[in-house]
Formats: C-alpha cells, sequence, structure tokens
C-alpha cells in the first residue's frame, strides 16, 4: 500500500520543518512518530526535538568547539569575578556547549512547581518533570562521575484543595530511573521562620500543619560521589561537651547500642542529621543594600548562601567546578567564591543578575545565618505533644475541612 505523504503547496511562505521533512521522503506518519517521540522526551513541539538531535549527533563528545547550531542560543556573558563567570540565557544552551564530565558539582534550586504563578515564572506541577527532562540529560553528561547533582525543591499544593502534588517526588524517580543518577541523600531543610501557609488550610480551617521543609535531593552518577562529612561538623551538644570532659562509664545501652570507649574520643563536632536548620529571613545584608541603593529587583526565591556553601564543602575541593543552571541571585556562585572553588551561573532574567553583581563588590560579606558577632544562631525544636491540650474542648470536622465552620 502506498505511504500517505504530506503535499505542499508551492507559494512564498517560507517551509515549516513538516513541509521540509515531507520533501526529505518521511511520510505523516514518520512526522508523527518524531513528533510524539520528541514530546515524551519533553520538548514542547518538533523543531525543538529535531534541533537538539542535530546538536546531539554533531556535537563530538568531550568537545565544546562544535560550530553546529545549538537547540538553544547560547547565553551571553555578564560578568566575571576572580573565581566564577555568570551567563544570562537559558541554561540548556550553555551546558550544550560545556564538556561531558567537567563538573564537579552542581547545585541548585530550580523554579518550583507551584500551582499559583510567580513573578519569575514557575513551572505547572503536572507538566514539571517534562519541562525537566532536557536539563537532566545535560546534567547527567556534564557531571563528572564522583560529583554530585544537589536540587533544593519546594512542594506545591493542589489547587483549591489540601492535598499535595507529587512533582518533587515525580522528579527523583525520573532522574534515578531514566537518569540514572543514585540518590545519596534526602536531606529536608527547615526554615524555622517559614510562614503558616497554604493559609486557608493551616490558619483559617486548621486541617493542615505549616509547612516548612524544602526537600534537597542530593544525587550522583555514581553510588559513591566524593565526600566528607567532617567538613561540616556540628558543635557538640553541651551534654556530649561534658561527657567529653569529666567522662563516662562504658555500657550497654536499652536500646542494645554499645557505648563504647570510642565514644569519647573528641572528633571536634558531632555529624549533622540529614536536617538543615535555617531560617530564610535576612532583611539587610550586602546583595539587599545593594539591589535597594541601586533599584535594582531582588530575588524573591533566594536561599542563604549557607544552603549551598554547606554542600560545596561537604562535596568539592578548591578549584573544582561548581554550576547553578537556574542561579537566580547568584547565591550559589557567591557562596564558591567565599570557599575558593571555580563557578558558573546562569540565570535567564537579566534583572536579577543586575542585583547580583552586588553579592561580589562589596567586601563585606554576606551574615546569612548568623548574628552580629559571626556566631551561628540554634533554634529550638520541641519534641511533639508538650503542650496539653483537653481534647473534649477540640473537635474534629467529620467532613475534614471540606467548607469553612462557623464556629471555629
Ligand atoms: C528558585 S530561583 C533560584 C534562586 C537562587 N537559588 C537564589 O538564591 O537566588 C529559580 C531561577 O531559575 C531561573 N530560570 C528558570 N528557567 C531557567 C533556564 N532555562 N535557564 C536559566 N535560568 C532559568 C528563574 O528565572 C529563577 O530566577
Amino acid at each position: 500500500m502506498a505511504k500517505k505523504r504530506s503535499s505542499r503547496i508551492i507559494d512564498k511562505t517560507p517551509p515549516t520543518h513538516t513541509d521540509i521533512l515531507s520533501d526529505a521522503g518521511l511520510t505523516i506518519d514518520d512526522i508523527k512518530i518524531l513528533e510524539n517521540r520528541g514530546k515524551r522526551a519533553g520538548f514542547k513541539d518538533l523543531k525543538s526535538y529535531l534541533f537538539h538531535l542535530s546538536a546531539q549527533s554533531h556535537t563530538p563528545p568531550q568537545s565544546n568547539t562544535s560550530e553546529e547550531p545549538l537547540l538553544v542560543p547560547q547565553p551571553i556573558l555578564e560578568f566575571k569575578t576572580r573565581l566564577g563567570e555568570t551567563y544570562c540565557g537559558d541554561s540548556l544552551g550553555l551546558m550544550q556547549s560545556m564538556k561531558t564530565r567537567s563538573v564537579d558539582l552542581i547545585m541548585t534550586s530550580p523554579p518550583f512547581g507551584l500551582v499559583r504563578k510567580k513573578s519569575y515564572g514557575n513551572e505547572d506541577a503536572d507538566k514539571y518533570v517534562e519541562w525537566f527532562r532536557p536539563f537532566a540529560e545535560q546534567f547527567h553528561r556534564i557531571i563528572k562521575k564522583n560529583g554530585s547533582l544537589v536540587i533544593d525543591i519546594g512542594s506545591a499544593w493542589k489547587k483549591g484543595y489540601p492535598t499535595k502534588s507529587l512533582y518533587h517526588f515525580e522528579l527523583l524517580v525520573m532522574l534515578c530511573r531514566e537518569f540514572g543518577f543514585h540518590l545519596a541523600q534526602d536531606i529536608y531543610w527547615w526554615n524555622p521562620a517559614k510562614l503558616p501557609t497554604p493559609a486557608e488550610w493551616v490558619n483559617v480551617r486548621r486541617i493542615r500543619l505549616k509547612d516548612a521543609m524544602n526537600y534537597i535531593w542530593w544525587l550522583s552518577p555514581s553510588p559513591f560521589p566524593k565526600a566528607n562529612n567532617k567538613r561540616v561538623l556540628q558543635p557538640y551538644s553541651g551534654s556530649m561537651e561534658s561527657l567529653l570532659k569529666n567522662g563516662y562509664k562504658a555500657k550497654l545501652r536499652p536500646s542494645g547500642h554499645d557505648i563504647s570507649e570510642k565514644f569519647k574520643r573528641d572528633n571536634k563536632g558531632s555529624i549533622p542529621p540529614n536536617l538543615l536548620a535555617l531560617a530564610n529571613t535576612s532583611s539587610n545584608d550586602a546583595y539587599q543594600r545593594y539591589c535597594r541603593e541601586n533599584n535594582f529587583v531582588e530575588h524573591p526565591a533566594r536561599f542563604p548562601i549557607t544552603i549551598p556553601k554547606f554542600f560545596i564543602k561537604m562535596l568539592t575541593n578548591r578549584k573544582n567546578l561548581i554550576l547553578d543552571p537556574f542561579a537566580g541571585s547568584c547565591a550559589t556562585g557567591q557562596a564558591a567564591e567565599e570557599e575558593g572553588r571555580k563557578w558558573i551561573c546562569c540565570e535567564m532574567n537579566k534583572d536579577y543578575l543586575l542585583g547580583a553583581k552586588g553579592r561580589f563588590i562589596d567586601d563585606e560579606k554576606n551574615v546569612n545565618g548568623k548574628t552580629k558577632n559571626g556566631k551561628p544562631k540554634p533554634y529550638l525544636i520541641y519534641p511533639p505533644l508538650m503542650h496539653e491540650i483537653d481534647e473534649r474542648n477540640v473537635k474534629l470536622d467529620p467532613k475534614g475541612g471540606e467548607k469553612r465552620l462557623k464556629d471555629k
């Protein structure tokens, strides 16, 4: 049976990519197959997918000198520092020109899949994984075998419901299943200063808890990325300090753990748990002052530089290369510069990069997470159920808060 061919009336309008494929001998069915493949791989249209295939087949691995057209335009160099470079544009284009296995750490906080759009353009939660896939492909190519990918990501609520999207878990599963990343560890960033949102479910109907965690997925191409937790120790607790000072009797704990002599060794600090406690409340640091003085936009979703610094210290050595492909205000760049690492930041919104410059021209360092005298501030976490409540006075709504109750 003869195959259907798409036909094009010869006129003065420029040919579409479908016309060109058809002229090259592809049938409509062939084109449909290509379109579906592109969609499944996360490309918005056939054109983007074809450019991607052409860039893939022409860019030799280990080389960044290809003259072939790339899928996404190359971002423009905005400014340089002693150790870093900041680019403005789509980071997909930047990564396509980077050498394979050249980056020690990708430390980033991508746009979150929030249901309500933010001023910096969040991706819709449902489409999120699809949108992320081409980035994942580049991440996997450019990270060194013993390097790491650290993604700080917030969760999202479903519009109109007191239930949550699974997008951040879907992203994690996609990165591991489709790209073979290993989940080195899931880490939780607790922001003690987070406001109680979404207000309707938390404050008004009182049917959910305050959402105060960000998820940090630490991934790696191999199960053994370079890392050392001795670089990020915490101060010992008061009881551990006195134990080290006064000594104790080695014995078996009720749990069966043998508290042996080795516990008396002073290791210069305790190993942090996979919970990072850090308020995001800085209101007058060098970056903010620079933005205000120059009337530049302050990025609305920055992480404090202590977050990237923690991973930079634990996972990289001096002069290693760190990339933040969703750089915002270049907090990662500042953290890397202060720790003597080379870095590349890429941000598509130029307005945010105007302010980002302020992180590198002032010699007064950012004071995120620190009090004026430079000492870290500890936070208090209460064990659950410390506050006694007479539950006879606090009824459960059998309808689960489906409607606002008059009498709360
Ligand atoms: C959550 S913010 C990052 C904030 C940053 N961690 C900070 O502390 O300032 C995500 C940023 O990614 C940027 N972005 C989104 N898609 C991008 C892309 N394809 N290339 C470069 N930047 C992108 C957004 O404009 C936004 O500023």
